[in-house]
């Protein structure tokens, strides 16, 4: 994929699992990326931002950041609203001031977690948790205040950033993975998010997707995956996961709903797009 030379895509966030991989992934000789944490651009300072925008004039803006561990959010709402809610609100305010595209990174979460099969973009959001609730929040604010914007709600991502995969191998190795129950995703290698969101935003196909790879797995079926892919002699322990603030089943499986019905975009199943990964990054070693 192509950008002009004029291009100037900013990454927000960028020291983060997924701003990291998305920087890794973009081309630099394409057009030109600028990547910044809290510590140059705080998002929650609309002041800051607005400077920073006018100074660089980026064409695209990815919102990388956030605030993402569910305890967290749970433990301290003020700060999960100003960075996940009024942090999108400000890069949406200047992104529609200086005519630059923004994308939205957001969550299965902002679902209830109640369904059967795969949430699609047509589905009610109703969040339960502090998480969802900002990030929901933060959908509705880039909806409000910005024309040209790209909503992409993924669900749980892995990268070697995060090092999902490379921690299930290495416990498998020792013999037994420690995974939490009662947890459905549609996983997605972080790269393969990247890929689609290079093509997104050459488009002038602005609205929200659904955006992660095909089917829907628990944690233990994810981690059996990657065991008799490799070969591996491990055993699966399901336990309660500390990152949830309920025990209660979640379903964040998505459905890429428009990209289907459109075939603007195909993405892999999710097993197979672990088994490529797997073989990338050179784990089947
Ligand atoms: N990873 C997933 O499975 C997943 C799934 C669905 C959606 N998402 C969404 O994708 C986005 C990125 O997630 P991630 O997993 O990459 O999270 P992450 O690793 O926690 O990265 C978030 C980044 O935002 C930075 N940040 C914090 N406060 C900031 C501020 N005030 N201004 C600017 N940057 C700030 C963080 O810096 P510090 O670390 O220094 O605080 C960090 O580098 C989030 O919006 C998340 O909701 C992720």
């Amino acid at each position: 994929m192509k950008f002009g030379v004029r291009d100037k895509i900013w990454i927000t966030g960028s020291t983060g699992r997924l701003g990291s991989t998305i920087y890794r992934y973009l081309d630099p000789i394409d057009c030109e990326i600028v990547a910044t944490d809290k510590h140059e651009v705080d998002i929650t300072n609309l002041k800051e931002v607005a400077t920073f925008t006018e100074r660089l004039r980026p064409t695209v803006i990815i919102n990388a950041s956030g605030i993402t561990k569910r305890n967290e959010c749970q433990a301290d709402p003020d700060k999960a609203y100003l960075l996940n809610a009024v942090g999108a609100k400000n890069i949406a305010i200047v992104a529609n001031r200086f005519h630059a595209k923004i994308v939205q990174l957001s969550t299965a979460d902002v679902f209830d977690g109640k369904a059967t099969s795969p949430y699609k973009e047509i589905d009610e959001p109703r969040p339960r948790t502090i998480y969802g609730k900002s990030k929901f929040l933060g959908e509705q604010f880039v909806r409000d205040f910005s024309d040209h914007y790209f909503i992409v709600r993924v669900s749980r991502l892995y990268s070697r950033e995060n090092g999902l995969v490379e921690d299930i191998i290495s416990q498998a190795k020792s013999g037994e993975v420690r995974v939490a129950k009662d947890r459905f995703s549609s996983p997605t290698p972080a790269f393969e998010l990247s890929k689609f969101l290079i093509g997104l935003i050459n488009t002038n196909n602005f609205g929200t997707y659904h955006a992660s790879c095909g089917g829907v797995c628990s944690q233990k079926e994810f981690a059996q995956e990657i065991i008799d892919f490799l070969g591996l002699d491990a055993k699966i322990k399901e336990e309660n996961d500390p990152s949830r603030v309920d025990f209660s089943p979640f379903y964040g499986g998505i459905d890429n709903y428009f990209l289907k019905i459109t075939k603007d975009y195909e993405f892999l199943e999710w097993k197979l797009a672990l088994h490529e990964y797997i073989k990338k990054e050179g784990l089947n070693g």
